[in-house]
């Protein structure tokens, strides 16, 4: 049996001598040094640092060393490793430190050049006011009904109990569409999307329509042959003007905040009875009529805006639309939207709204 090796020659382990670790060591630490990037030091760390480098398969020789030189061996070869691996950490800190300062410098970029690309179009005010009050309806499980602009006169009027002798049918100045005996016109109101509904459809019925309605008006700051409305209509068994005001107060409230309601006024419509003219408090003053110690600008001291007409559907125009009276009732309420949005957003001029003007519709893009 050999016993251990205790007179070793040094010469037979020269990778351990103190002039061939200082060579390692040295030449690592060149290589580390002359790395340029984290790519390049990547490489030295598997040639000079890792386990496959020069000093670490030096340091797996300290173990065949006869016991008196192992020490020695094993410190020179400690300290070489350790100052290795130090300036290889400190190293990757300035190569990291760099790569992240190029990287800031390559992909800045100057958000206070001029830019250069021009919105196509912007979405009209209107559209979008249409589409928010037509959420809030179908947010209560309604459904949006749309009909034609260039209408039957019998669904815009006949079906509507406004016969061709009703005073009413005059009130409102109509587009007749040529040729006469066709019998056509450009929709006076929403209304006749009541009429096509019920007959279309089966009760109960829950629908809004948005859309855009003619008549023969100026063209000045308050007025527009073409304009929109938003027409109502429920019909259900047991249906009452308590129902028709949870509603508006409901929508209002959805569109302006907390507190919104409603007020009506007795009035006439003939495709209701009994029919009456809805207001909403005002949104500025709540009703008071006065702001900043003067009158209210917004609603000219009254402390309420006009929005349109409503009622309880005549049994006239259920009967004329195909529904039994006698099993179901019905509210109806029609409003214009353009006044609506006038108010809502201070619009001046109601012309704004139908110019066109890109710089009018963009600033309402942004609303939220
Ligand atoms: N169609 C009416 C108008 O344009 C507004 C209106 C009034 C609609 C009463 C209704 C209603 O549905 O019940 O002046």
């Amino acid at each position: 049996m050999s016993g251990p090796n205790t007179n070793y020659d040094p010469v037979q382990v020269s990778a351990l001598d103190e002039a061939s670790v200082f060579d390692m060591r040295d030449a690592a630490l060149a290589a580390i040094n002359a790395a340029i990037d984290l790519a390049g030091l990547k490489e030295v760390r598997s040639s000079h640092v890792g386990d496959r480098s020069p000093l670490a398969l030096a340091n797996r020789e300290i173990g065949a060393l006869p016991p008196q030189a192992r020490k020695d061996a094993g410190s020179r070869v400690g300290r070489a490793r350790a100052a290795v691996a130090q300036a290889f950490e400190a190293r990757q800190a300035v190569l990291e430190d760099e790569a992240q300062e190029r990287m800031l410098l390559e992909e800045r970029v100057d958000v206070t050049l001029p830019w250069d690309r021009h919105p196509m179009g912007a979405r009209h005010p209107i559209t979008m006011l249409s589409e928010k009050i037509a959420d809030v309806f179908v947010g209560m499980g309604w459904e949006i009904a749309e009909g034609p602009l260039v209408e039957a006169e019998w669904l815009n009027f006949d079906a509507l109990n406004l016969g061709p002798d009703h005073p009413a049918r005059t009130m409102q100045d109509t587009f007749w569409v040529d040729p006469p005996e066709d019998h056509l016109v450009l929709r006076t109101h929403t209304s006749p999307v009541q009429a096509r509904t019920m007959l279309t459809r089966k009760p109960p019925i829950y629908v809004a329509c948005p859309g855009r309605v003619f008549r023969t008006d100026e063209y000045d700051a308050t007025h527009s042959p073409v304009f929109h409305q938003v027409e109502g209509l429920v019909i259900d068994k047991g249906i009452s003007m308590a129902h028709l005001r949870g509603a508006l107060d409901h929508m209002l409230q959805a569109l302006f905040g907390e507190g919104m309601r409603t007020r009506f006024r007795p009035s006439y419509f003939p495709f209701t009875e009994p029919s009456a003219e809805m207001d909403m408090v005002c949104f500025i003053c709540h009703g008071s009529g006065q702001q900043d110690e003067g009158e209210c600008r917004t609603c000219r001291g009254e402390g309420w805006i006009e929005l349109g007409g409503c009622g309880i559907v005549n049994p006239r125009v259920l009967i004329a639309c195909g529904v039994d009276p006698e099993v179901y009732s019905g509210f109806a309420f029609g409003f214009g939207i353009d006044r609506l949005l006038m108010f809502r957003h201070g619009v001046a001029d109601m012309r704004d709204i139908f110019e066109g003007d890109i710089r009018f519709a963009t600033p309402f893009g942004v609303e939220l």
